[in-house]
This record gives structure tokens, sequence and C-alpha cells, in this order.
């Protein structure tokens, strides 16, 4: 049996003739860039969070460049972030001309650790940004109370936390801005390329809007030096579509990680994936540690099973960012799940037999590798 890490047409399926239709809609009124469908999913992904506003943009990665840029964040400033992040998150501070200073991460939820927070804090710290990583939100009342006492703005870097919620209150509406992906692969996937920025700043929702399009409210008038970071027309429509079916998604998520974790609890090798008592994980991917993760990783490709890595190398210690000078050991929780992390299949579609598979697949492969370990000790 073969197991995809992710299967986009299984979780197309059910909501094929909804999609086909939408994208009819967008052809027939010719709504390509931003426009009516765009708007309208702004406003009802903005009430799923239970924020005042969203903003379509282009992808995650623009979210979190025009967040920065609203927020006045420039040259010579320095934003708070974590290592153990997808690449996107630092770059969109270097492109604010900003630099990025890490903190490390909490050993069980591997979000933002708030106990590093304050030492990192200088004077040229404009902002922070928790990832919430994998579907966790970070532990937000401890940030954002540091960040009060600092005066300084949070944004949340949610783009794998689509209805995630910390203490019952939804991902992304906690900072004062929050950043979503709608990758495709995401909880909440585009049928291509689209983000959104949620805030409940009136302020930042203009500028942003403004920053979108060219730095114009106006057309042909630009107010500000912007960029073109709108969302297609199609994707807005799909993405209608995507967010009715999404707390459905997410149960079967959450359902299919209640599964592995009582099929693994006995595994004394592995570490399981936590969710912290203030949140609602919704398993964007299921994260679990271990010794020997890359001779696991391929083993399971040999069985038929797609595994994947999130994320082999910390940002500090990517190629990118080696004019930052960290070196290995600086931020060494991160490091070290860098090593131990494996992503095991998560997708809503998931059957049971296959959940099954990856389970008894995965198990024997632990079993022997102890067995093997016990002959040559
Ligand atoms: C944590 C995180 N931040 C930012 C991004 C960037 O989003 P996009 O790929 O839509 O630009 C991603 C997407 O993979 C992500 O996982």
């Amino acid at each position: 049996m073969q197991i995809p890490f992710l299967d986009l047409r299984a979780h197309h399926a059910s909501m094929r003739d909804e999609l086909d239709t939408a994208i009819r809609e967008v052809i027939d009124s010719s709504a390509f860039a931003g426009g009516p469908f765009v708007a309208k999913f702004e406003q009802e992904f903005a009430a799923f969070c239970g924020a005042a506003n969203s903003i379509g943009v282009g992808n995650g990665t623009d979210a979190l460049w025009l967040a920065l840029l609203a927020l006045g964040i420039g040259a010579g400033d320095e934003v708070i972030t974590v290592p153990m992040t997808f690449m996107a998150t630092a770059e969109a501070i270097s492109y604010c001309g900003a630099k990025p200073v890490f903190v490390d991460i909490d050993e069980c939820t591997y979000t933002m650790d708030p106990d590093l927070l304050e030492r990192a804090i200088t004077p040229k710290t404009k902002a922070i940004i928790p990832v919430h990583l994998f579907g966790q939100t970070a532990d937000m009342d401890a940030i954002v109370e540091i960040a009060k006492r600092h005066g300084l703005p949070v944004i949340e870097d949610a783009c794998q936390a689509h209805g995630a919620e910390y203490r019952g209150r939804k991902a992304g509406s906690i900072g004062a801005a929050g950043c979503f992906s709608f990758y495709p692969g995401k909880n909440l996937g585009a049928l291509g390329e689209a983000g959104a920025v949620v805030t409940n700043s009136e302020e930042l929702k203009n500028k942003i809007q403004m920053l979108r399009e060219h730095g114009q409210a106006k057309k042909y008038y630009h107010t500000l030096i912007g960029w073109n970071a709108r969302m297609d027309g199609i994707q807005g429509a799909a993405l209608r579509v995507k967010l009715k079916h999404l707390d459905r998604a997410n149960e079967a998520r959450r359902a299919h990680a209640r599964f592995y974790d009582q099929q693994l609890a006995e595994i004394e090798e592995v570490i399981l994936p936590t969710q912290a008592d203030y949140a609602r994980h919704v398993y964007h991917l299921y994260v679990v540690r271990l010794q020997d993760r890359d001779r696991v990783l391929q083993a399971m490709a040999d069985r038929g099973i797609a595994c994947g890595i999130h994320y082999p190398i910390p940002v500090h210690l990517q190629e990118a960012y080696r004019f930052l000078r960290h070196g290995k050991g600086s931020f060494p929780v991160a490091e070290r799940c860098a090593e131990e992390f494996l992503s095991l299949p998560m997708y809503p579609e998931l059957t049971t037999t296959q959940l099954e598979t990856v389970v008894h697949e995965f198990k024997s492969l632990i079993n022997a590798s102890k067995r093997t370990y016990e002959r040559t000790a």
C-alpha cells in the first residue's frame, strides 16, 4: 500500500462540484484579480477568526512582509522570532531591511519559549513574531504580556494554524496582526498561492490594503510605495468553498492525531507531540521525535509510506543567514529538534486502514532497530 504524506486529490473530491461551480462563477464574471470573491472571502475569514478585518494577499510570505511594513518596520530594526520555522518568517523580516533575532523554542510545544524572550529585547526591537508551529499556538498570554511591557506589537505567524485556538481564541486574532498562508497543503489551502492578514486595527487594515495594491487607495492615485500582492479571484472563490469544510477537516486531523497518540504511546524511544493545556491543536503536521530519524524516514519510504522533515535545518544555521554568525549550539532545542523531527502522514481523508498501516510499519521499524541495538550493545 502506498500512503502519501498529503493527498490533495482525495481532499478535494468531496467538494469538487462546489469548487467547479465557484471557479465557473469567477470566469463568468471576469473578477480575476482581487474583486468581489476575494472581498467576500475576507469577510468570512475575519468572522471565522473572530477578528474585525482580513486582507487577502498573494501568499503567506506577503502577509508577513506587508504586516511588518504596515507597522513601520524598516532598516536598522530588529524583529524577534524563532529559528524553528519555515524560512519565510525570517525572510519577511529581512525583506523589510530589518534583522531577525532568534529566541529558542519550548521543548514541549516547539513554539517560542516565553522565558527566553525578554533577554532578546534591545532598544532596536520593533516587533515580535511567534510562530504557531505545526497547528498549535505559542503561549500568547506570556508573549503578549512581555510585548506590552516593552510597547512592542506581536505579529502571529499563523500560517500553519487555521482554526487553532489559544484559550478559546482563534489563532491570528490575538496579536496586532495574524498572518496566514493558504498554500495548497495547508489546513485551509487555496488552489494555488494565497494568503491573508487578519487584524482588529482599522489603521493596519487600511495600510495593508494600500500596500498590497501599489500603495493606492484610489485607482492610479499612489499615496505609498507599495507592491502587487493581491489575491486572485479564483483563490478567493475556492477559499470560500473550502472555509466551509475547515472545521470538519480539522476535526478529522484531531481524530487521526488521537489515534496516532494512542497507538504510539507505548514506544519509549519516540516523543509524541503534546497539546498544551491552553491549546486546541489542529495538527497541520503530526511530528514525532526520535533518534536515528533519517534511517526511519528512508525505511518508511521503502515501505511506501511518505514521511517528511519540518525542518531539517533551523533558520539560524541556513546558508542564507550565515552572515548573522550564529554557530551550532546557539539555539540548542531548535537544533536538537531539527535532527529528531519526523512528520507522519497527516491529512483529513486518511483512512483507518492507512492509519493502521502507518502505525504498524513505524512500530515494527522502531522495534527492529531496538533489537539491532540490543544485539550490538
Ligand atoms: C510558518 C510559515 N510561515 C510562513 C509561510 C509562508 O507562506 P507562503 O508559502 O504562502 O508564502 C509558511 C508556509 O509554508 C509557513 O509554514
